[in-house]
């Protein structure tokens, strides 16, 4: 499995307890910043790693901002991206197992890196079920072509 993250100033130190994480959990990540010092606009950061999501490039993305509902809300405008803002263990499993997400945000201001830790890696270990969830799905995705 492949990941990219990324996030904005109000998700940096969580964005590197995550990539520790992926270290010790021996899954290739490509982090894509911010390395910001003053405030920069989270669809920039969102926009780049979903649309590597969406080509393939990466299995999986991660998106942490104060929030995390700017970067869930920016990733899940493009097509193909199914990012699930989350911040308890329960969602974490749900939405791989219901939802087949492709992208995870969490928000550093609700949220301390223990359980942003313990949330990513359900997150990343968890199947999505298939079954009846499987037309759920795709009916997401006749959403997104019917609004294309
Ligand atoms: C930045 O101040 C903040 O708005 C951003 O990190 C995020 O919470 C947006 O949803």
């Amino acid at each position: 499995m492949k990941v990219i993250l990324a996030s904005d100033h109000g998700g940096i130190n969580i964005r590197k307890e995550i990539g520790n994480l992926l270290e010790e959990m021996n899954i290739e990540y490509e982090d894509i910043g911010c390395e910001c010092e003053t405030s920069v606009d989270y669809p920039d950061y969102a926009l780049p790693a979903a649309e590597r999501v969406a080509s393939g490039e990466f299995d999986r993305g991660i998106l942490i901002c104060g929030t995390g509902i700017g970067m869930s809300i920016a990733a899940n405008k493009v097509k193909g991206i199914r990012c699930a803002l989350v911040h308890d263990l329960f969602s974490a499993k749900a939405t791989r197992e219901h939802n087949d997400t492709n992208m995870l945000a969490m928000g550093e201001r609700v949220i301390g890196p223990g359980l942003a830790r313990e949330i990513a890696k359900v997150w990343l270990t968890t199947e999505f079920e298939g079954g009846r969830h499987e037309q759920r799905v795709k009916k997401i995705a006749q959403i997104e072509n019917k609004h294309a």
